[in-house]
């Protein structure tokens, strides 16, 4: 399988929401691929963070996929809405999903690409059997809840676990890392064989602009494929 072109994928949990259409729309001129989504329940994980309403907002600004990262419990009844305010991949958790292939099927009906996301101590063991089905593998590279956390070096083992079994099975599936994803961590990660890259702090932060940060993550990983 060919190697796919990088993706950056901003999160916007770590955008400012006083004015989150320019936010989106600074990323998506600064090069991002798709705009990654951090639906947050306050059962899987601690906070509650964004709905369809933000989904559907979002989608008014920009033309860039929209990926929904669904960090809640029992998916499913949440897919068609998350589909119908504008989800173009939609992604749950291994941990939170009672049937995983019900969900996926369930986001594959609706047209929508369906990913699927586990924790850092999840084994990749536990959803080998899911892998030819889905688009996209989330490999969670912090424990989920919080953006800003520091990346846990052992799960750039999974990911690559994952790529090489997706090479001696010729499967399909994207590999997006999220979590602690910098211009120190990316090259790594990239090298690992990750291709989806949610970035959430190192875009949105006070230190630099959102087109300043695309930049230099993009320069981090070119300085991976030099
Ligand atoms: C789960 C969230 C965060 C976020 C990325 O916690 O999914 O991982 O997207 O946050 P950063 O890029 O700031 O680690
Ligand atoms: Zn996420």
């Amino acid at each position: 399988m060919v190697t796919p072109s990088p993706r950056l994928a901003p999160s916007i949990l770590a955008a400012d929401f006083t004015r989150l259409g320019e936010q989106v729309q600074a990323a998506e001129l600064a090069g991002a691929s798709q705009i990654h989504i951090d639906v947050m329940d306050g059962r899987f994980v601690e906070p509650i963070t964004m709905g369809q309403i933000v989904v559907s907002a979002v989608k008014r600004v920009t033309h860039l996929p929209l990926d929904v990262h669904l960090m809640t419990v029992d998916p499913d009844h949440l897919i068609p809405s998350f589909r119908e305010a504008g989800a173009d991949w939609i992604t749950v958790h291994a941990e939170a999903s009672p049937d995983p292939m019900r969900s996926v099927a369930a986001i594959h009906a609706l047209g929508a690409k369906a990913g699927l996301s586990v924790k850092p101590n999840t084994p990749l063991d536990s959803i080998i059997h899911l892998l030819p089905a889905i688009d996209l593998l989330l490999i969670m590279t912090v424990e989920p809840g919080f953006g800003g956390q520091p990346l846990i070096p052992h799960t750039l083992e999974k990911v690559r676990a994952a790529a090489s079994l997706r090479e001696s099975q010729n499967y399909g599936f994207a590999i997006s890392v999220d979590g602690g994803i910098n211009i120190s961590t990316i090259a790594d990660a990239a090298q690992a064989g990750a291709s989806i890259f949610v970035v959430g702090s190192a875009v949105y932060n006070t230190a630099a602009s959102v087109a300043e940060n695309m930049a230099r993550l993009k320069q981090a990983l070119e300085g991976e494929k030099a």
